[in-house]
């Protein structure tokens, strides 16, 4: 694992979308998995800025989002194809028709094929280069709670009561969050062949220690990440602050040799 310690959220984006453009001038139709949430934010901000300022071309890339709300319409202001499209879609040159959502709006019946046509689109894709993770305060990844399979593919979820308090403030009211999901499993992330995990702020610093330092369990998703040959922790000092080895971790990044640093271009 790479634990990149960054000075704050803004230079961590700035770092994990540099290495996000450097895969799609090296592989133009570049599979990226997408997250939503107040994490990714920065980063789409990035690579939005790289898009229009410096000609960065999304044409031909394909993406894969984590997860969707069930019940929720894509138009609904709190469901994450809404909010993709305000805060990146609308921004670049992505063709909408590779652009992929679960679906809020199946219908329960359907859901398992539902699931697994997405598992499958995924594979027609070639799979997925680079998936872009946040991390819940309990651990999860995509909508994967505490005690899922960590093999798990494509399925509906309950979310805790912890996730919903914590995403409430997107909903007019903190009932109206939805209590099932459809998320990308643990087995499905686990498939990517690079893994981009950004965590800002003290309230995911037990997360990102469990995570990187702590056991693999399924009461941490996360953790699965340590049998990962190609997960990259993008973090700000207050969700490093729980860490132990952090002065080892800074001591690698400061003696990372130019021709691994993403930061500098290969174009
Ligand atoms: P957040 O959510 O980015 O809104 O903190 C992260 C997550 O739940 O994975």
């Amino acid at each position: 694992m790479e634990i990149l310690v960054q000075p704050n959220p803004e230079t961590a984006s700035a770092l994990a979308a540099a290495a996000i453009a450097k895969a799609i001038y090296e592989k133009p139709t570049t599979v990226l998995g997408l997250a939503t949430g107040s994490t990714p934010l920065a980063l789409y901000r990035e690579l939005i800025r790289l898009h229009r300022d410096e000609g960065l071309d999304f044409s031909k890339v394909r993406t894969f989002n984590l997860d969707e709300y069930l019940g929720l319409s894509p138009d609904h202001p709190a469901s994450y194809s809404h909010f993709m499209r305000v805060n990146f879609f609308a921004h670049v040159n992505l063709n909408p028709q590779r652009t992929h959502i679960p679906s809020g709006l199946v219908s329960q019946e359907t859901i398992p094929a539902h699931c697994e046509h997405y598992e499958e689109e995924i594979a027609q894709a070639g799979g997925i280069d680079i998936q872009i993770l946040g991390i819940g305060s309990d651990g999860h990844i995509g909508f994967n709670e505490p005690s899922s399979s960590l093999t798990s593919r494509t399925r509906i979820k309950t979310l805790t009561e912890r996730t919903r308090l914590d995403n409430s403030a997107h909903f007019v009211n903190p009932d109206d969050v939805p209590h099932h999901v459809i998320t990308m499993g643990i087995g499905t992330i686990m498939e990517a062949r690079k893994i981009f995990l950004l965590a800002f702020g003290e309230n995911k610093a037990t997360a990102v220690a469990g995570a990187a330092e702590g056991p693999i369990t399924a009461s941490l998703p996360a953790s699965i990440l340590q049998m990962h040959r190609h997960a990259h922790f993008y973090i700000d000092p207050l969700a490093a602050s729980k860490l132990t080895r952090l002065a080892y971790y800074e001591w690698v990044l400061a003696h990372k040799p130019a021709w691994q640093r993403d930061d500098i271009a290969a174009r």
